[in-house]
């Protein structure tokens, strides 16, 4: 598959390794292809990671992870050009900055974008998480939420690769719980200084 990662950050940077490394190409969509960090990423897998333009990454690809400042959604939704038949996925939080005048992330895509092909995922925990899920013999949770199945069948499979145990909280409708929940991963890493290598887990019986 071929998937473009926008933002070249903690989230869009390691998510772009561990794809790579799972036998995926990935383009990042990024402001500058010949800056430090992107040439540092690409070294990791140059085979199958290559940079281009927001607009060229998104092109070429059939899925785009948006990984950037929540506050820059709409803009850079805007730059993706026309998404026909591809998935989004919204990574970002805008539990402190909003995509103003958007509420949420996914509102700012769709209204830049015009698509609703959009699964909400990698958000509910740090990055850290991204390329090792592992804690001891457990596998991190994470969650999804969209209004395609197809799509959400697409998102779920590039999370199980990366090796998280993946839970489908159901439509759109539900990304402020997936926001709330970075929200609490935030609170107990940083504010009950548990530190960034936590993730959750649901337990059943
Ligand atoms: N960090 C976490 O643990 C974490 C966890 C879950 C969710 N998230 C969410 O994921 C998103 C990305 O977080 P991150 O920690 O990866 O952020 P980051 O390290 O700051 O990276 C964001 C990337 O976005 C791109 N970008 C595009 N337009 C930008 C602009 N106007 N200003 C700044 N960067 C811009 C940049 O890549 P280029 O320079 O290549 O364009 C930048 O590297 C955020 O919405 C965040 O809430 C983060």
């Amino acid at each position: 598959m071929t998937i473009a990662v926008i933002g070249t950050g903690n989230i869009g940077g390691r998510l772009a390794a561990v794809w790579a490394s799972n036998g995926h190409r990935i383009i990042l969509g990024t402001r500058d292809p010949a800056s430090e960090k992107v040439r540092a990423l690409i070294a990791k897998h140059p085979e199958r990671i290559s940079a281009a333009s927001v607009l060229e990454a998104a092109a070429a690809s059939s899925v785009v992870l948006l990984a950037v400042p929540a506050s820059t959604a709409h803009a850079v939704a805007r730059e993706l050009g026309d998404v026909t038949g591809k998935i989004l996925i919204d990574a970002m939080n805008a539990v402190f900055r909003r995509p103003e005048p958007y509420a949420r992330t996914s509102e700012a895509i769709r209204a830049a974008s015009g698509s609703d092909h959009i699964v909400k995922c990698f958000n509910s925990v740090g990055a850290e998480n991204m390329d090792d899920p592992r804690y001891g013999g457990q596998t991190a949770d994470m969650f999804l939420c969209g209004d395609h199945s197809e799509d959400k069948k697409v998102v779920r499979t590039l999370a199980e690769e990366c090796g998280f145990t993946v839970y489908d909280v159901g439509g759109l409708e539900k990304e402020p719980l997936l926001e709330n929940l970075a929200a609490l991963w935030g609170s107990l890493a940083m504010g009950a200084g548990l530190g960034r290598n936590i993730a959750f887990k649901v337990l059943r019986r």
